[in-house]
């Protein structure tokens, strides 16, 4: 689904990614973990197309999308929801799905795809007219999975979708991104800090230092604790 060849990129002459190599198969959930600063929301700017890459390569559902443009990958199914939810405060609810839509080619909003996302979330269904900027964290952290949604992506790229949103709604996300998957069919790429989101929906995880992957994780490895406060650690 996802493939990253010796992958560099930064900003200016300052290179944070250093020859990452990692992959992601169809249908599944990965996360990767590391600490502040090392370079996660980068690798997911250098996914989307935000950052440009360097040198190496990013395959996605089987085509070299290196060189694309953001909106060209988009179109192509992959969906990234930025580091801070990433809505639009001025719009109400509503006004951000529609431009969710827009992500995605020139796809007509279509009633079912509105009712699938308030069937997922109540909650923004009864909020549809209130501005987004007036919501809390864990709202918007909600519509910005919603918007995307409506997109119809194949992949998701979440950049730490726990960010300002209490514990009860933490475990909520993580059960729709379980939901997301196990419904839609939808390929997760999860960066978090929260180990407690990581243990409960990722099959295998990768800990990124130094602008490497440094270690690969499994399922039992991610849920022992000891492993990932070392592997954390300052
Ligand atoms: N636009 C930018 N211009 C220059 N340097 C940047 C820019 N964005 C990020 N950096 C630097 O790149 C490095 C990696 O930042 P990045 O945001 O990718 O880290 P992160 O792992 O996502 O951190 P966090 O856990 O705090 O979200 C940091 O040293 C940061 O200061
Ligand atoms: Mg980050």
């Amino acid at each position: 689904m996802l493939k990253t060849v010796k992958l560099r990129a930064g900003y200016g002459k300052v290179m944070i990614l250093q020859g990452v190599d990692f992959h992601i198969g169809k249908k599944e959930i990965i996360s990767i973990i590391g600490r502040n600063g090392v370079g996660k929301s980068t690798l997911m700017k250098t996914l989307i197309g935000e950052v440009p890459v360097s040198s190496g390569s990013i395959e996605f559902a089987g085509k070299d999308c290196t060189k694309l443009k953001a909106y060209e990958r988009a179109q192509l199914g992959m969906g990234y929801i930025p580091q801070g939810h990433g809505v639009f405060p001025l719009l109400t609810v509503e006004e951000n799905l529609l431009v969710g839509q827009c992500i995605n080619g020139n796809k007509q909003t279509t009633k079912k795809h509105m009712e699938l996302v308030y069937d997922y979330f109540p909650r923004l269904k009864e909020r549809r007219t209130q501005r987004a900027g007036t919501m809390s964290g864990g709202e918007r952290a909600m519509l910005s999975i919603a918007r995307i949604l409506i997109g119809e992506p194949s992949l998701i790229l979440f950049d730490e979708p726990s960010e300002g949103v209490q514990p009860n709604i933490v475990e909520l996300i993580g059960e729709i991104i379980l939901k997301i998957n196990a419904d839609l069919g939808v390929t997760i790429l999860l960066v978090e800090q929260n180990i407690g989101l990581v243990q409960q929906v990722s099959e295998k995880a990768y800990v990124i230092d130094k602008g490497l992957i440094a270690h690969e994780l499994d399922k039992a490895m991610i849920n022992d604790n000891e492993t990932t406060k070392r592997l954390l650690a300052v």
